[in-house]
């Protein structure tokens, strides 16, 4: 049994979470679920960082200690994490005097009698978001290469920790262990950084007084990262070299035994693969085994604005959709390693398509169909030679293999791989037709175990990304188990009980709709007089199978506004037409709207001719379904009049001074 442990970054306490901090912590709680999974010995660990010049500033416009700031938001965090099921083992706190403070005492003193603190002189630019330093090559434009905003120049006698003594044994590292970084590009950034020269660091502060006393200066304090990064150690039981934990999960000199893995943002990987190596080894301690850097959530690919209504909002998608939902995205819709953009369209799309018809239909409709072929049971008899099978054990080493990489994005692939088998194998059995034409057979049996125990190794794979839907799979096919309880023997084909009850249920995922959301976040928008908020968690979140309230039907006779603002009207202007080739009918446009250029099919070609179009302002609906006409995608309808009689269109006039992109309503 592998001892592993998984850390995410601590997070700095008084920061609002975003879907950043999110994203690290679900799939460092992703790998954790997973190796428990497979049956290794897993710790996993997250926590707030608490000191540091940010929150003494907060405490101090507030007139109030920094400890209750830190403890007022300390909850946040970990209302969050229990809201996403975040199966972490321990919670560490910065602040934690009985814990932390000794660890980080015994750091510097370890450092300090390895002969590598000096005193000097220090001027430099400090970012408070950063709590760094940054020598002038490094800024942009005078700014913080991270956070944009120009830091500040401080200037204070400090304690410095002879990095520059470490790049020989760091360059080594790398070479000798080159899966100390992954991905391997970040190592080569990691590398070229230690290459160019590392400088001696300034590891304590005196402008500031929230932080723990540096052993040894009097008026100094630790320097917050030094501070942070023990916090690895110091919720093993560090300073007590014997202590359980810290002997159980903490590499060997050599990155020999246990494996220790700090999961981190790319904006976090020089703290994390430079200087905390080199604390240790000049503490004489053994360094971790790997640390895993992600790429950045962008915002939206678009510019957000209140008018456009794409103001990134996930708890209204959570509220709506559920947290398992939210994980499900954020898991399959990043490349690992890459920037991934957050958007509304994306998530609604992915969700329709890989929860919603995906995972959900498949499983409702099998669940049903079985049930209504054996009584509300599963089959009588198995059966272990069929398609489903081999797709299950292509896709359950696919999965094993992409999570052992760390592609969670092949995690989800391999998931959805699976499901779009199982549909194919439904599709070619057709077990209604059998079921009509010869009865229930043993055939019949072994046909809906197949599809039925596929579907229950689709819930074991998926339970460490959306742990509530998998234990909703499982219940449902009479197989129930808690997430935490499954082990590697779950991954073998077989594991369906025979003849136990089957549950029917309301859809896992309900379908959703995607106009009827904008248009409703439009409203609350327009409602709206706070500002458009930042792509932040979400402050509460539905249960991943609650279902979305279903949309009220519309009155045949008259709509309300609510129904008609459904629609996105715009004002689009044509750049390009021409005519779809054997139609009379219909005109294949690309319509101009703000920054974007779309394909539209519309039926005005027995009207105008593609010159009398180009240049031509019109109305559109832009948020309707993309629709194929003659084989062509369109995207958006446009708006014309149906003369009486002859129904020929005439296009709605538009004033052209009308900027193309302007909402109509
Ligand atoms: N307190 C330090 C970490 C100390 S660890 C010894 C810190 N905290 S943080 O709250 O600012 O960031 C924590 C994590 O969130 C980092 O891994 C960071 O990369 C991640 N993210 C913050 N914004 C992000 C995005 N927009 N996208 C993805 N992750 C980013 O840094």
């Amino acid at each position: 049994m592998v001892s592993r442990y998984f850390t995410t970054p601590i997070y700095y306490v008084n920061d609002r979470p975003h879907i950043g901090h999110l994203y690290t912590t679900v799939i460092t709680d992703v790998l954790a679920r997973t190796h428990r999974l497979l049956g290794d010995d897993v710790r996993f660990l997250t926590g707030t960082d608490e000191h540091g010049q940010k929150l003494e500033k907060v405490a101090k416009a507030e007139g109030i200690d920094p400890i209750e700031v830190a403890n007022r938001h300390v909850e946040t965090f970990r209302a969050l994490w229990e809201r996403f099921d975040i199966s972490n083992d321990d919670f560490i706190r910065t602040s934690d005097r009985t814990r932390h403070y000794p660890a980080v005492a015994e750091m510097v003193r370890r450092i300090a009698a390895n002969g590598d603190l000096e005193v000097s002189r220090h001027e430099g630019w400090y970012c408070v978001g950063c709590e760094a330093f940054y020598p002038d090559k490094d800024l942009v434009d005078g700014n913080c290469p991270v956070h944009g905003y120009k830091p500040e120049l401080q200037s204070e006698e400090n304690v410095f920790f002879r990095l520059d003594r470490y790049q020989d044994r760091l360059l080594e590292l790398y070479r000798e262990r080159p899966d100390f970084v992954h991905p391997p590009t970040r190592l080569n950034e990691v590398r070229s950084f230690v290459e160019a020269g590392l400088k001696p660091l300034s590891v304590s502060r005196t402008a500031i007084t929230w932080g723990i006393p540096f052993p040894g200066h009097e008026g100094h304090v630790v320097y917050v990262w030094l501070d942070a990064l023990t916090n690895y150690i110091s919720a093993l039981g560090f300073p007590n070299d014997e202590a359980a934990e810290f002997r159980r999960f903490w590499p060997e000199a050599g990155g020999a035994g246990a494996r220790a893995v700090h999961l981190v943002g790319k904006d976090i990987l020089r703290f994390h693969a430079i200087f905390w190596p080199a604390f240790l080894m000049s503490a004489g301690l053994p360094v971790p085994s790997q640390v895993v850097a992600h790429g950045w959530w962008l915002r939206d690919s678009r510019k957000m604005s209140k008018s456009v209504g794409n103001v990134v909002r996930p708890d209204e998608l959570v509220a709506s959709f559920g947290s398992d939902a939210l994980r499900w995205f954020l898991v399959a819709e990043m490349s690992f390693g890459q920037d991934a953009s957050f958007s509304d369209e994306g998530f609604l799309t992915r969700y329709n398509a890989d929860l919603a018809n995906g995972v959900g239909n498949t499983l409702s409709r099998a669940v049903r169909m079985a049930s209504d072929a054996f009584s509300g049971k599963t089959p009588a008899e198995l059966c272990d030679d069929n398609d489903v099978l081999r797709a299950a054990e292509v896709q359950v080493a696919a999965w094993r293999e992409a999570l052992a990489g760390y592609r969670f994005e092949g995690a989800t692939d391999a998931i959805r791989a699976l499901v779009t088998a199982i549909d194919g194998y439904v599709t070619s059995k057709e077990p209604w037709k059998k079921v009509k034409a010869e009865g229930v057979t043993p055939a019949l049996h072994r046909i809906h175990f197949s599809v039925l125990e596929g579907l229950r190794l689709a819930a074991v794979m998926l339970s460490p990304i959306a742990p509530k839907t998998a234990e909703e799979m499982l219940r449902r096919l009479g197989a129930p188990k808690a997430a935490a309880d499954l082990r590697e023997a779950d991954l073998a084909w077989g594991g369906l009980p025979l003849s136990a009850p089957l549950t029917v249920g309301a859809p896992l995922f309900p379908r959703a709709d995607a106009a009827a959301y904008f248009a409703r976040k439009e409203k609350d928008v327009s409602d709206s007089t706070t500002p458009a908020p930042s792509p932040e968690v979400p402050a509460a979140a539905a249960p991943a199978a609650a279902p979305a309230a279903p949309e009220a039907p519309a009155e045949p006779a008259r709509i309300s506004v609510d129904e008609f603002f459904k629609a996105d009207l715009r004002v689009g202007e044509i750049v390009a037409a021409e005519p779809v080739p054997k139609s009379k009918k219909l005109m294949k446009m690309s319509v101009k709207s703000g920054d974007e250029v779309r394909t539209i099919v519309g039926g005005i070609a027995t009207a105008y001719t593609a010159e009398q179009l180009v240049g031509r302002k019109i109305v559109f609906v832009a948020n309707l379904a993309p629709a194929k006409l003659m084989g062509i995608e369109s995207n958006g309808m446009v708006l014309a009049a149906s003369l009486p009689e002859t129904g020929a269109p005439s296009l709605l006039m538009v004033d052209p001074s009308v900027p193309s992109g302007t909402r109509v309503k």
